[in-house]
């Protein structure tokens, strides 16, 4: 059966039928899949059950496997997948919804904000691809920006403003805006700012997006207080009902993203139920921009 592709209303969202994932993918139909997230950007894929090693199988068609140490304060011993997938989901080990005061229940909140994934990595994530094993009932809905509609109705003289610009990139910067402070020394330099160009271009369509995230805390060259407010107006700007695409999710859905060209966040939800969602993470290959400058 061939791939079939169907532009949902939102033009960045194409929603793919005519794949079973559970299935390897043919070297044609990886390269079909890869042109059409260059174009899109997201793509929905329905009635996807598959297990965590087909989902990693499938992701690993677009690239490496992004190391995920870093990217959380769960300790060794503490994970409930033993699968090398990212648990997105709300539960502990125990399979339950996790205490409502968990400290890593309080850090996968910041989730809630919109972001673009590992944009805290000197690397970051070129594509993540989510799957829904268990819907919560109540909310939970995870919306997505396009970043690339939203550079291109900048007016030329914030494109001009913003051209060169660079951001310290940090969990903590995300965490910290929602009131998650406390880290240990260990923690700390994990999640020490990395630096990114606000403005990227895409390695191969050339198109330019915005590259915000909550992870975003300052701006080089400006005061905290004039960055994070030119952060606040872009991403209020980013973030309007036409550039978004609010994904509503039925049990086995796959969304697979591209973090160069969007943003994403999910809603609040139901925490006293289950919501189990597993994202494979495909490596970026490149740096915004070099790291040197870090150290001034
Ligand atoms: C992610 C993420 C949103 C969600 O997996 O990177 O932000 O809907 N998830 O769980
Ligand atoms: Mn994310």
């Amino acid at each position: 059966m061939a791939i079939a592709i169907r532009q949902l209303q939102k033009h960045f969202v194409g929603e793919v039928s005519g794949l079973d994932l559970r299935q390897p993918l043919t070297p044609d139909q990886a390269r079909e899949i890869e042109a059409a997230m260059d174009q899109y950007a997201v793509l929905v894929f329905h009635g996807q059950d598959i297990t965590d090693a087909q989902q990693m199988v499938f992701a690993l068609n677009f690239g490496e496997r992004e190391n995920p140490r870093g990217g959380n304060v769960i300790k060794q011993g503490e994970h409930r997948l033993d699968s090398p997938l990212n648990d997105v989901s709300n539960l502990g080990k125990d399979g339950k919804p996790l205490p409502r005061e968990h400290r890593t229940h309080l850090f996968n909140l910041g989730n809630c904000l919109w972001h673009s994934d590992s944009s805290f990595r000197p690397v970051p994530a070129k594509f993540s691809l989510l799957s829904a094993r268990v819907v919560n009932p109540k909310g939970g809905n995870t919306e997505f920006a396009d970043m690339r509609a939203a550079y291109d109705a900048l007016d030329d003289e914030t494109k001009a403003e913003i051209a060169d610009l660079i951001c310290e990139h940090s969990l903590m910067y995300s965490r910290g805006s929602l009131g998650f402070t406390e880290y240990s020394d260990e923690e700390k330099e994990m999640f020490k700012p990395v630096l990114q160009r606000l403005v990227r271009t895409h390695p191969v369509h050339r198109r330019k997006s915005l590259y915000l995230s909550s992870h975003a805390g300052r701006v080089l060259g400006m005061s905290m207080p004039e960055g994070r407010l030119l952060l606040r107006d872009l991403n209020e700007h980013a973030t309007q009902p036409e550039f978004v695409y609010v994904h509503k999710w039925t049990l086995h859905d796959l969304v697979m993203w591209d973090n160069r060209q969007t943003m994403h966040r999910v809603r609040r939800y139901d925490q006293s139920q289950p919501r189990d969602m597993r994202r494979a993470t495909v490596a970026g290959t490149e740096p915004t921009v070099a790291q040197q400058q870090a150290a001034e």
